[in-house]
């Protein structure tokens, strides 16, 4: 499949014996439908001749700054602005120091200082170039500018050390640069929600009724699907659980402001609801503190089912509604049972007995079920993983 059809890439190659895998990373891209510009840099000449970057582009080589046959087709700004992406393999130390310090001496250097395109950079070189405090402290400062390294790989090195400092396989770097318009596709497209962590019913301002979620899964849900593109919204109960870069998150205390705020953040294309919401909250909740003489017995009344509200809701509906089941016996028909009564796409249930998977567990072992009734079992993995295992199924729903 040509996943990089009428994408422009712009490969600059650096002087450094990886440079040799350039050519493999240019008919890659060419085979995945890309067009490709390429700068070779002074020292980049040494190691593959214009001659074959050129051939297998299919397009001129761009090299000196100030060239008059560059400047009247291409200069150095309309080459940052053709470009869609621009990546740099092999990215030398060199390179890599002068753009961190925006140094433009030559013509790769000012197509970077000039472009505001995503770039990549596939590093190379020798291990202890690779870990010497000014490489990592240039590296630092790419990725602060939102450049994306790729690599490197530890392996035996041209010069006979071992070492991190490989260039990645030019295979390696097509598939991040894949992923890369993949997930753009995805944020021009998808919209999600999703709901985490315990909910606190106050019975008086210090005092309160939850449950032992701790919020992980619904967090690393919410992460991959923000990695994948989506445009995420995270309403999240109390929870110890950092903010995700990237994803809006609300937090909320109680049921009822879950609900609000799930409402108000609505429509999406998916909503995962993966909060364990109390289930009961508390009549004539106190604004002051109860005294224990005067406390006699709990009164409590049902939340509104959140889930179930908006998988029943005409206009707020999201295309795909995922709900979890926790239980703790009989976990299939508990689940199949949800899935009817609450009317969503897909139940993800897990066995809350078990320590090992449980609430607080950075492990989850889940069984999904789904409305055609077919149904997945998963083996035990870490949460992040299966987060990411979720989130794959729902990008092939939404497509
Ligand atoms: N849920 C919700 N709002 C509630 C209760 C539950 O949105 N007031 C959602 C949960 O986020 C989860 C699903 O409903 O996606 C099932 O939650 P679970 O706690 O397993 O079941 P309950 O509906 O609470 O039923 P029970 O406690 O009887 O098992």
């Amino acid at each position: 499949m040509k996943n990089l059809n009428e994408k422009k890439i712009l490969l600059i190659i650096c002087g450094g014996i990886a440079a040799y895998k350039s050519l493999e990373v240019i008919r890659l891209l060419k085979k995945n439908g890309a067009d490709v510009k390429t700068i070779l840099t002074n020292n980049a000449k040494n190691f593959v001749t214009p001659l074959s970057v050129t051939s297998l582009s299919q397009d001129k080589v761009y090299i000196d700054l100030f060239n008059s046959d560059n400047e009247s087709e291409m200069d150095h700004i309309s080459l940052s602005r053709w470009s869609d992406l621009i990546l740099i393999a092999p990215a030398t130390a060199n390179t890599i120091s002068k753009i961190s310090f925006g140094l433009s001496d030559d013509l790769a250097s000012t197509v970077i200082f000039a472009s505001d395109k995503k770039v990549f950079i596939a590093p190379a070189m020798n291990v202890r170039m690779w870990e010497h405090q000014s490489n990592k402290d240039n590296l630092k400062k790419l990725v602060d500018f939102g450049y994306e390294i790729i690599g490197p790989e530890t392996g035996e090195m041209a010069c006979g050390e071992y070492g991190m400092g490989k260039m990645s396989e030019p295979n390696t770097i097509i598939n991040h640069i894949n992923n890369y318009f993949k997930k753009l596709e995805n944020s021009k497209k998808f919209k999600a929600l999703v709901t985490a962590g315990p909910t606190h019913e106050y019975i008086d301002p210090v005092r309160f009724i939850s449950n032992k979620s701790s919020g992980k899964q619904g967090y690393e849900i919410a992460r991959s699907l923000f990695e994948n593109g989506f445009q995420t919204t995270l309403i999240s109960g109390p929870t110890n659980l950092n903010p995700i870069k990237g994803v809006n998150l609300v937090k909320v205390k109680s049921a009822d402001e879950m609900l609000e705020a799930t409402l108000n953040n609505l429509p999406t294309d998916v909503a995962v609801f993966s909060a364990a919401v109390a289930d009961f909250k508390v009549k004539n909740q106190k604004n002051e503190k109860i005294k224990k003489k005067n406390f006699s017995e709990l009164s409590l009344e049902k939340n509104t089912d959140i889930l179930g509200h908006i998988s029943n809701h005409n206009s707020l509906r999201p295309k795909l509604v995922v709900g979890f089941a926790a239980e703790t016996n009989s976990l299939k028909n508990n689940s199949l049972k949800k899935l009817s009564e609450k009317n969503c796409d897909w139940i993800i249930a897990n066995d809350v007995s078990k320590k090992d998977i449980g609430f607080e567990s950075d492990f989850n072992k889940v069984s999904i079920f789904y409305k055609n009734n077919s149904e997945e079992n998963l083996p035990k993995m870490r949460k992040s993983n299966l987060a990411n295992e979720i989130v794959n199924r729902i990008i092939s729903q939404l497509n």
